[in-house]
């Protein structure tokens, strides 16, 4: 999901029952921003992988600092870069293999993401890209290296009192279980949903017993109204996907009844599961109301079935304004943000 926005109405969001254990997780002091998850969340991991999925190059970046491409699937900063700034931590948070960045910038935020990535280990295996399980192995070295440059002490409290970020799941369904038919023939959809479930809470529980308390999960967005789920949706006149959408919204209610579960069952654990599905899912409905023009094609190349290296600078189609566009690859893009919104980006993530 998210390359994605928010200057919008709080007031909207504020019945919500995650708001108030975000606020109590708001206004605790965070002393560092720790990331697991896919492209949403990625801020150039998968440049330094061997996987065809990439994107530093123009015309991502082209609105980040310096206009720089730096691996993150968007043209601008994502999510993560504007909470850690939210909390008063660095605008940007850098991606663990970038080998220009060392413990003394992981100290205070680190993105483990890679962007094609899923819960399951198969879903890793279409792009060849960072495994779940692989992104514990480089948090459990992350914690050894933060041990030895800030003392035992000092980094189990940075640990325990980061805010972990979580976000992935969309792949393991569009880049996986729909497109390839191993998973298909071993699952019903709603088996697989709780397959994945299963490898999260496992996740969720090694995360507990390393000691992370406050973390923040993302669900699935309404992933049939993604642009290429809709350019293919050729029959439904290129109306979002019906299925795809039915089975986000009832993986993220498992996702909440998981998160309820966990909470209750781990000892400290403040988890809260972000409802993004419903904000975006606002945002792609009502666009105008969110400063948005155009909903049903990207920004970058034809807006359609582009991504990595087709949605290029020297592709004629490119968008020219980026700000107009709901979603500027396949996900949705963030536009301005202001420092008064980091629940909302909270939520949004
Ligand atoms: C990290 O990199 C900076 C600048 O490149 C360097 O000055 C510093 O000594 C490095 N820190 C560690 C712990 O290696
Ligand atoms: C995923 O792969 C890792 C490494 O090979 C393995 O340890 C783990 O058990 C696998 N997970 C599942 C659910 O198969």
């Amino acid at each position: 999901m998210s390359c994605s926005s928010s200057p919008f109405l709080l007031s909207f969001f504020l019945s919500l029952s995650a708001l108030t254990l975000l606020i109590t997780a708001t206004k605790a002091k965070v002393p560092a921003i720790v990331v697991f998850g896919d492209s949403s969340v990625d801020s150039g991991n998968n440049n330094v992988i061997s996987t065809l999925l990439k994107s530093n190059f123009q015309p991502y970046g082209r609105d980040f600092f310096g206009g720089q491409p730096t691996g993150r699937f968007c043209n601008g900063r994502i999510p993560p870069d504007f909470i850690s700034e939210a909390f008063g931590l660095k605008p940007a948070i850098p991606a663990y293999l970038d080998p220009a960045y060392n413990i003394t910038d992981f100290a205070t935020g680190v993105c483990f993401a890679s962007a094609g990535t899923g819960y399951d280990n198969a879903t890793s295996k279409v792009l060849n890209v960072i495994p779940l399980w692989k992104e514990l192995e480089y948090y459990k070295e992350y914690r050894r290296q933060l041990r030895a440059y800030v003392g035992k002490k000092k980094a189990n409290k940075v640990l325990r009192e980061a805010l972990y970020l979580m976000s992935l799941g969309t792949n393991d369904f569009l880049e996986n279980y729909y497109t390839f038919p191993t998973r298909r023939s071993q699952f019903s959809v709603r088996q697989y949903q709780d397959f994945l479930l299963e490898l999260g809470e496992n996740f969720l529980r090694q995360l507990h017993g390393l000691g992370v308390r406050k973390l923040s999960i993302t669900g699935l967005p309404p992933m049939g109204c993604l642009p290429l789920e809709r350019a293919t949706n050729i029959m439904g006149q290129n109306d979002c996907v019906p299925e795809y959408n039915n089975v986000a919204s009832e993986f993220n209610r498992k996702l909440e009844g998981l998160v309820v579960k966990l909470n209750k069952e781990l000892t400290g654990m403040r988890m809260v599961s972000a409802p993004s599905y419903d904000i975006f899912y606002q945002i792609i409905t009502k666009p105008s109301q969110f400063g948005f023009e155009e909903t049903e094609v990207a920004c970058c190349s034809t807006g359609t079935f582009e991504m990595s290296y087709l949605c290029s600078q020297y592709n004629p189609f490119t968008c020219s304004d980026a700000n107009k566009y709901v979603f500027w690859m396949l996900f949705i893009q963030l536009k301005k943000l202001t420092k008064s919104s980091p629940t909302i980006l909270f939520l949004l993530f």
